[in-house]
């Protein structure tokens, strides 16, 4: 088990790749915090890893919001006694559409959502995660890397949590603990299906997966697989990483 004896909260548990890394976490020998805003969907994911043997339990939680976050924290050191792994992964795709069309509350939210929501989680975990010399995993984007057309506010907050990644990754390093992101391409998943929205959907999901050179879209595994490496002891000498997962679509 490659996760064995670990504690892991998982933001964004509730669908796609969250859901994803939560049962594959569990199916690795972690209890994971399963954290989501959604309480149905968080839910669903902890019967999914109880009925196939692992350990999780629910923290019902909007990450954008201080005390929340400090809920969510307290809920997995009460309830688990410690917390080895944070993988901050929720995160919303906002409006789209040009940047002086956007409303300023637009904006905020997801800078709130996708970027302060890091901050947050990093802030009420290190104190807790300094005795355990964890591993903190961030889930930025491709989209962090290179322009959005159709989203830049999106593009903005996930370019600031690579930023983010590095600088705390070098804070953290006295204190053993690791920080690194996974920068995901086109992955299958709720969240995708609203970025192309409902209009011709078939033809602009076939638009997008012919631009990816491995000519397929992600599966929310294929970012499991990169958060688990993360997480686990094989990659203890891994810090400050932007780990990139988009079947080669920014290689160009
Ligand atoms: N799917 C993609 O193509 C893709 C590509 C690059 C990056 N990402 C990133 O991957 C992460 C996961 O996205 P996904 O594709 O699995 O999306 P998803 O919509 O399937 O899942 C996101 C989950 O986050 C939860 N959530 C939303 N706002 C929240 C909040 N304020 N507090 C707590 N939970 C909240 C939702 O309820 C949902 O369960 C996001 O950060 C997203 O930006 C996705």
């Amino acid at each position: 088990m490659r996760l064995g004896g670990k504690v892991a909260i998982v933001t964004g548990a509730g669908s796609g790749i969250g859901r994803a890394t939560s049962n594959l976490f569990a199916r690795e020998g972690a209890k994971v915090v399963v954290a989501d805003i959604e309480q149905s969907l968080g839910r669903e994911t902890v019967e999914e890893i109880s009925k196939n043997g692992g350990t999780a339990i629910q923290a019902v939680v909007d990450v954008s919001k201080a005390d929340e976050v400090r809920t969510m924290i307290k809920t997995c050191t009460t309830n688990l006694g410690k917390l080895d792994v944070l993988f901050n992964n929720a995160g919303i795709e906002g409006s789209g559409g040009s940047l002086w069309k956007m409303k300023e509350d637009d904006w905020n939210r997801v800078i709130d959502v996708n970027l302060k929501s890091v901050f947050l989680g990093c802030k009420y975990a290190i104190p807790h995660m300094k005795k355990t010399k964890g591993s903190i995993i961030n889930t930025a984007s491709e989209l962090g890397l290179v322009g959005s057309t159709s989203r830049p506010a999106y593009s903005a907050s996930k370019g600031g949590i690579i930023a983010l990644t590095r600088s705390l990754a070098l804070q953290c390093a006295p204190y053993g603990i690791r920080v690194n992101c996974i920068c995901p391409g086109a992955t299958e998943t709720p969240l995708l299906i609203r970025f192309v929205g409902e209009r011709q959907r078939q033809r602009k999901l076939r638009e997008v997966t012919r631009e990816i050179p491995l000519r397929r879209l992600g599966k929310p595994t294929d970012i499991a697989y990169a958060a688990l490496y993360l997480a686990s002891e094989e990659s203890s000498f891994v810090t400050g990483s932007v780990l990139v997962v988009d079947g080669g679509s920014t290689a160009r």
